[in-house]
């Protein structure tokens, strides 16, 4: 029998489920499309064939803990359904005898057999599972701590040194201590490569703990339904080989990226959870679908949308509230950004929105270039 034959078929059937789902993160690493990325083993009798990688130091740990109670379970399930069925068979009603066959009312060594050997096995899984399970709660004291921010729909990681990025960027077999926080409702950490799953909750910090021991790029995702971008709700993690590395691409220069990226990064940690860019309306209005258009406003006249009106929306939200958004006089569903983003932030912002609404309307060049330019 092929054991390889189910998994090759779901694989085809679900290529172009896979190319509608490919996302890039702003640093323009593509998010595994899928988490299990097997480890090149073609045994099926072993964890590897089954789950993806192990890239945590208690990935291993896991696997030997749930392969040791399958094959348990399979071995106790053939005996009992084997005897099960060769008794049903052997003592079924024949002819016309009626009479039930005489039964044993007791069998100590049966009894002690059936007490004692699944009480040590009990105790083997009990003893196997706690052991890693501190492993993965309790943390090195040499962890560092990375910030990480759940919010509807994405996940923003902020590292020691201050710098913000999008994705979660690991030194390998350096431990990490994960200090998680929501801003809205409730998410779940989760990295199937280091077996890590950790649920967020709003108003406390909850903490996963990981000691990524490979380098690679994994999967992130949000393992709680949130709403209707959840499955939206995931980015790559990526372990990298040493720390220069690391620094490398959590450092954004803003010189050494165009203006539009710029904007695309601000709109992604800052407006994100609530602006969409594919003309969904959100908990505010699309943002691919504004820059210069018309917008109506409730109480006030319509006008124009330009960069003036951009700036006052982010520095004073409640100024004017889109039709359909808040009611006329009432505070709007936004927090002011003024003291978060500066004015030239809102500029980068600015160059995004005319991106989204034509490409072409924006330059590629670097602002490091703009700026030799202009001297
Ligand atoms: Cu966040 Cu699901």
């Amino acid at each position: 029998m092929n054991w390889q034959l189910p998994l090759v078929f779901a694989q085809d059937v679900t290529t172009d489920l896979v190319e509608r789902v490919q996302k890039t993160t702003i640093d323009g690493t593509t998010v595994p499309e899928s988490s299990v990325i097997r480890g090149g083993t073609s045994n099926p009798f072993t964890a590897e064939y089954w789950f993806p990688e192990q890239a945590s130091s208690f990935a291993g740990e896991v696997d030997y803990l749930f392969m040791g109670i399958f094959w348990i379970s399979l071995v106790f399930f053939i005996a009992i359904v084997g005897v099960m069925t060769y008794f049903c068979l052997k003592y079924r009603r024949k002819g016309d005898k009626i009479e039930p066959e005489p039964s044993s009312s007791h069998n100590t060594a049966i009894e002690i057999l059936w007490s004692v050997l699944p009480s040590i096995l009990l105790v083997w899984m009990f003893y196997v599972g706690a052991e890693s399970y501190f492993n993965m709660r309790i943390p090195k004291e040499e962890a560092e701590e990375i910030k990480v921010t759940a919010y509807q729909f994405g996940w923003t990681f902020t590292y020691p040194n201050g710098d913000i990025a999008t994705e979660l960027h690991l030194v390998k077999d350096r431990p990490v201590n994960l200090r998680m926080q929501s801003k809205d409702v409730l998410h779940s950490f989760y990295v199937s490569a280091f077996r890590q799953k950790q649920d967020i909750v709003p108003g406390r910090y909850t903490y996963a703990y990981i000691e990524p021991i490979k380098t690679g790029v994994y999967r992130l995702s949000c393992n709680e339904y949130c709403g209707e971008g959840h499955s939206k709700m995931r980015t790559a993690c990526i372990v990298h080989e040493t720390e220069e590395e690391r620094k490398e691409k959590t450092k954004w220069i803003v010189s050494s990226h165009t203006p539009a990226e710029n904007g695309k990064r601000i709109y992604q940690i800052h407006c994100s959870g609530c602006h969409n860019i594919d003309g969904q309306a959100g908990t505010g209005p699309a943002l691919n679908l504004t820059w210069g258009r018309n917008a109506e406003f409730e109480g006030a006249d319509p006008l124009t949308v330009d960069a003036d009106y951009v700036l006052e929306s982010i520095w004073e939200p409640s100024a004017k509230i889109v039709k359909g958004y808040g009611v006329a006089g009432q505070p709007s569903k936004m927090n002011s950004f003024k003291g978060v983003l500066s004015q030239e932030d809102v500029d980068y912002v600015i160059e995004y929105m005319k991106f989204l609404q034509d490409p072409s309307s924006t330059t590629d060049k670097k602002v490091e270039e703009l700026e030799t330019e202009k001297n």
